[in-house]
């Protein structure tokens, strides 16, 4: 049976992985500065992780929703302390897209509006009003088209001020730092009064925290560079460290009601220790820490590379941004060096999404094979807009 084609493949097939590497079939190693798309937090096949799933496989990997599972509480007590959000309570699910549908649905119960403010080369998510939300027309079936949804451009700050006033608008979702779309981020001011409007608005100010959240920007979350209290706090990603597993964290504010949510396999035994092994490696090997040395070390070098027009993002979730688009860049990096790194709708962006254990050497390693590639890829784009 054919797989539906939906994804162009590099052709590579990691079979393996420890730590910052991945190895194919042949035994190659690669160095993964994508992380499998944000998601590898902790790093690949980490000892005290496998340890941990294996274990709980062996016991009990799944059991539903209707019985005491001690697993769920002892992963949201850590997730209290590690991430600051005081007396927030967390409700479980499986992955981004489910976690912000979830937001968003609490959003429109409570509030009892159903209109969604989002922003401008957003990304929220495939489905129904998490894909509503997402700035990507060719992404949205004429199903999801129903839902009320208006992008505005990010920082337009009297735009918001607009649309909330209209009183229909149950929730802004906003990505403090933006992945897909390119890295892009609100001001502190433009947040900030977000954060005041939505409450003087009666309007959730959900924080999408998906790609960012983990310690990936350098903080537990992106939103707490910021002086805000998010409603809501959607998250997944580096949350499982490749265990589907997501989540919200829901402010003491909003009040929970038997069957308002639910979910099948959310906050499972398997994924709650995964989970909850992310946390205590996180914790343990002052991860947040390495982000911040990691992220001001790769900048330092960054800056010194007249080719780099601007470095965006914060943490580990990095951006480097040429003059011409990155596509035959990052071939050349998979294919001749043997390193992973991302794209993004913004064509001449490079992604950098390594795990958070992630060291010097490494990144060392990405600048001289990127100095190397550079000369040529720039020659061969030099050809093509010639048209030689
Ligand atoms: C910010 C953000 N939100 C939501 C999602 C959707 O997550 P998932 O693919 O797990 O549904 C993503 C995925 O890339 C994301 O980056």
């Amino acid at each position: 049976m054919p797989l539906f084609n939906v994804y162009p493949l590099y052709d590579v097939t990691p079979v393996s992985g420890k730590g910052v590497y991945v190895y194919d079939e042949k035994g190659t190693e690669y160095l993964d500065l994508y992380g499998g798309h944000a998601v590898i937090s902790i790093g690949h096949a980490h000892p005290k992780y496998v340890e941990a799933i294996s274990n709980q496989v062996a016991e009990l990997g799944f059991y539903s929703n209707a019985i005491q599972n001690p697993l769920q509480v002892k992963l949201a007590d850590k997730l209290e302390v590690l991430s600051g959000c005081k007396d927030y309570e967390l409700f479980f699910c499986n992955s981004g897209a489910e976690a912000n549908e979830n937001a968003l649905k609490l959003a429109s119960f409570k509030t009892g509006k159903s209109r969604v403010v989002a922003f401008k080369n957003g990304f929220h998510g495939r489905t129904s009003a998490a894909v509503a939300a997402t700035d990507n027309p060719s992404i949205i079936a004429p199903i999801n088209a129903q839902q009320e949804v208006t992008i505005l451009e990010l920082n337009d700050i009297s735009g918001v001020q607009a649309e909330l006033e209209k009183g229909d608008v149950c929730a802004v979702i906003v990505e403090f730092i933006q992945g897909v779309g390119g890295l892009d981020q609100g001001t502190a001011e433009f947040f900030e009064k977000v954060d005041k409007l939505c409450k003087a608005n009666n309007t959730f100010f959900i924080a999408d925290e998906v790609q960012s959240g983990y310690g990936r920007s350098g903080k537990f979350f992106a939103f707490q560079h910021y002086n805000v209290t998010p409603d809501v706090i959607s998250m997944a990603k580096g949350m499982g460290n490749g265990f589907p597993i997501g989540g919200i964290l829901i402010h003491p504010n909003i009040e929970a009601k038997f069957g308002m949510l639910g979910t099948t396999f959310g906050g499972n035994h398997l994924a709650c220790a995964a989970g909850l092994s992310v946390l205590e490696v996180i914790e343990d090997q002052k991860l947040i820490n390495n982000v911040n040395v990691m992220s001001e070390y790769f900048i330092k070098i960054a800056k010194t590379i007249p080719h780099i027009k601007n470095i965006k993002g914060k943490g580990l979730m990095l951006g480097l941004e040429f003059d011409f688009e990155v596509g035959d860049l990052r071939k050349r990096l998979i294919y001749d060096n043997h390193i992973f790194t991302g794209g993004a709708s913004n064509k001449k962006l490079l992604r950098i999404l390594p795990p958070l254990t992630v060291r010097k050497e490494h990144i060392n390693m990405f600048f001289e094979a990127l100095i190397e590639a550079l000369p040529e890829v720039e020659a061969a784009e030099e050809l093509q807009t010639q048209n030689i």
